[in-house]
């Protein structure tokens, strides 16, 4: 329902009390002890108290004199007229009802020489069928779904899931808000690279057509920072039947020096709470992020107001948090152990956390430890 008008508002002023008193809107669950975040909707206690102070006497109108403009949205693209649109060729018919594995559409680029992207928005044509969508980089020389013709969806395996090792442009889950990285800062597209789009429709009742897209603008200078998209995991947990509180860890070592950028943390139904820290080489420890509760509908970014400076040999940690009991509404079936896997019913643990690093540097590089005093 709209909230643009009084009269839009009015017949709701219970059901919004309700929803910002219990903060499940706007919808945002970083818990505000740790970090600070830019894209942060949340509303502040005084304007809680405001708008359920507003509900209680009775939801009244005020001076229409003195009202603000309603806010227009745009039915278009967020950001600014994309410099390039690479989409689907055709649309992808989502049936009523059933399982349908993850959809994987090769789009080539055409690029003819390496890019620098400042910006990237994707923008399914029906969200309502679109649960989620990565846009991985295929760049050229690799084999992945070397199968598949370009245009033509192919169905993928959970070997595809992770994009067999090839860096993300980009994630659009509902609610997302574009990347629009800081000047000087941006991810890179290889000449001759396509884009690999994962695509998980689900069934919602309805068949419906999609046809996704996805809009670039290019860096106006070359950048100094280079976005990595990393996606620590765990993929071998068996959550036990009814367990209210399994919890998964995860941890890497970071290799060179890095800042992090935003966070997305990654679960299905039975997610609880997740949580990403760091050691620091100092042996000092900060939690960066805890997301209580998560909320499968609500998978948000929470990009950083302050890049997040990590040394080399930070030990970088992500925990998950399930409920597997029945007291879980959205729990399938509280009597299955539950291990990784691609659909709703099954689990994930991922923390993508995305990293600037050297422009200069590949993702390799990145991950390649060098020896100590050897700059950078
Ligand atoms: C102060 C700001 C907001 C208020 C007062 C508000 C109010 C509400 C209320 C009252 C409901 C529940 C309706 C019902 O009872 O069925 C609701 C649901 C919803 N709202 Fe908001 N909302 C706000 C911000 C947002 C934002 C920023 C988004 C999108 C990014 C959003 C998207 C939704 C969606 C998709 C639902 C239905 C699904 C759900 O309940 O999670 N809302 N909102």
């Amino acid at each position: 329902m709209p909230l643009i008008s009084y009269k839009d508002a009015r017949p709701w002023a219970k059901a919004i009390r309700e929803a910002v008193l219990l903060k499940r809107m706007p919808p945002w669950f970083a818990d505000p002890r740790y970090g600070k975040f830019s894209n942060d909707h949340s509303l502040s206690e005084e304007q809680i108290k405001t708008v359920a102070a507003w509900a209680d006497a009775g939801a009244p109108e005020g001076d229409p004199q003195s009202a603000p403009k309603p806010q227009a949205f745009t039915d278009g693209w967020t950001i600014p007229t994309p410099d390039k649109v690479l989409e689907m060729s055709g649309e992808f018919d989502v049936p009523a009802s059933g399982k349908i594995d993850y959809q994987y559409i090769i789009v080539p680029t055409g690029f003819t020489e390496d890019k620098w992207v400042q910006m990237v928005e994707v923008r399914p044509s029906n969200r309502a069928v679109v649960h989620h969508s990565v846009i991985f980089l295929r760049e050229p020389g690799s084999k992945w779904l070397s199968h598949a013709q370009p245009g033509v969806p192919v169905s993928g395996g959970p070997a595809d899931t992770g994009g067999a090792g090839n860096e993300i442009l980009s994630i659009y889950t509902p609610g997302m808000v574009p990347d629009v990285w800081e000047p000087g800062t941006a991810k890179q597209v290889k000449a001759g690279t396509d884009l690999v789009i994962q695509m998980h429709y689900t069934a919602n009742g309805k068949a419906g057509k999609d046809k996704t897209k996805v809009g670039v603008i290019f860096a106006k200078q070359p950048p100094t920072k280079r976005v990595l998209t990393l996606l620590p995991a765990n993929t071998g947990f068996r959550i036990p039947p009814g367990d209210p509180n399994y919890r998964v860890d995860t941890r890497v070592r970071i290799p060179n020096p890095t800042e992090i950028i935003s966070f997305f943390p990654h679960m299905h139904l039975r997610g609880k709470a997740f949580e990403y820290r760091v050691t620091y080489p100092t042996g000092e420890t900060q939690t960066l992020l805890r997301v209580d509760p998560y909320k499968f509908d609500w998978q948000l970014s929470y990009q950083v107001e302050k890049p997040v400076v990590l040394p080399a040999g930070t030990v970088f940690e992500c925990s998950a948090w399930f409920d597997n009991s029945p007291n879980n509404p959205n729990n399938p079936d509280p009597a299955k152990e539950v291990r990784w896997g691609e659909q709703s019913w099954e689990e994930m643990m991922i923390g993508f956390v995305d990293v600037a690093i050297d422009a200069t540097w590949t993702r390799r590089d990145f991950f390649t430890p060098k020896p100590a005093g050897a700059g950078n």
